[in-house]
């Protein structure tokens, strides 16, 4: 048995930060963002608006697609790092408001390759049978663990949730996934402080995002050109044959050095940074839903997708649209 997405949804919350706002908040420009990374504007969860609700979203837009009803549902799978609650999971109470009972329901935390990681273990379950019709959801409320004090970090990330409706099938559809990580270069990305080494950190408002982005950047580019070479080698596959890459949208730069790895024109790559920022494990589904939506993904195209983040995490997934 085969898995094969059948529908794909997004939603961005409406509240917008374009570099000029930011300008007004630190000591940053317009220029420096743009030249450096990219991105032109992200959106930002108002007070209130949480992981959940655009999970939720992104969810039902990819359902429709799909031409399912929730009540199709038999795995639900949230990748995310910043969950609305401790527990219930963000994939729980998805699934409380989808009406949904009984089936299995569990995020994943793999920050940026959460998407990656959600997919590889959805497509295990309808590979073995134990679903049929899975939903997996990228979605982050980022903001939430920036210090928008710090210029370094403050400026490239932000929030929303793409979804992917995964239904078994006789054609192919996911040939292969690839997941990595190696957890020695925590101390180049991460959040200090969570829940078992510090709660009174967390609420002090201390657990933020701290990055040492020059390194985590050449690693990154390093990374992700042996994974999208170990993906067309496991898939005997030539680079000519990718017609879409769908990477993980961190950084224009990195999304180009792999683009160049692939001698894949930019017009082959579907680009979201400079208009959503980085976020994370929704970063992928959110760029599959606007090519698809816009007509350029089509049914039957070969789709690279990869992604690298903290942990460090990395992955890479091709399909058959
Ligand atoms: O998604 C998960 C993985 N994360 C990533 O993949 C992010 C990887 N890293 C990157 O994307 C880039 O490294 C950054 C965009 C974070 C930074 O770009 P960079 O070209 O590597 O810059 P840098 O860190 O080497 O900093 C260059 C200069 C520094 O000033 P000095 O020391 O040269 O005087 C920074 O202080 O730019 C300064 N700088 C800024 N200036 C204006 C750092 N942030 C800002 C800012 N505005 N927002």
């Amino acid at each position: 048995m085969h898995a094969r997405i059948t529908g794909t949804g997004g939603y961005l919350p409406a509240k917008v930060l374009t570099n000029a706002d930011l300008e007004r908040m630190v000591d940053t420009t317009d220029e420096w963002i743009t030249e450096r990374t990219g991105i032109r504007k992200r959106h930002v969860a108002e007070d209130g608006e949480t992981t959940c609700d655009l999970a939720e979203q992104a969810a039902r837009r990819a359902l429709e697609m799909a031409g399912r009803s929730p009540r199709d549902v038999d795995l639900i799978i949230v990748a995310t790092t910043t969950p609305d609650r401790v527990f219930p999971s963000t994939a729980c109470q998805l699934q409380r408001r989808l009406d949904v009972h009984g089936c299995p329901a569990f995020d994943i935390q793999a920050v940026c390759t959460g998407f990656v990681y959600a997919l590889d273990v959805a497509n295990r379950f309808v590979q073995t049978g134990a679903a049929r019709c899975a939903l997996v959801v990228g979605a982050e409320t980022l903001s939430r663990i920036l210090d928008w004090s710090d210029r370094t970090t403050c400026v490239l990330f932000g929030d929303g949730a793409g979804a992917v409706v995964l239904e078994a099938s006789e054609e192919p559809g996911l040939l292969s996934t690839h997941l990595h990580a190696d957890g020695s270069f925590e101390n180049l990305l991460m959040v200090p402080y969570g829940v078992s080494q510090g709660y009174d950190k967390v609420l002090a408002g201390e657990a933020f995002i701290q990055m040492k982005g020059n390194e985590v950047f050449k690693v990154a580019v390093n990374t992700l050109g042996r994974i999208v070479d170990e993906t067309l080698e496991h898939n005997k596959m030539d680079k000519a044959e990718i017609d879409w890459l769908i990477p993980h949208q961190a950084n224009i730069r990195i999304i180009s050095a792999t683009a160049r790895k692939l001698r894949m024109p930019m017009e082959r790559v579907v680009v979201t940074v400079d208009e959503h920022g980085n976020t994370s494990a929704a970063s992928i589904p959110l760029a599959l839903d606007v090519a698809v939506r816009d007509g350029r993904v089509r049914k039957g195209d070969m789709l690279m997708m990869e992604a690298f983040g903290g942990g460090f995490t990395w992955g890479s997934a091709l399909l058959r649209f």
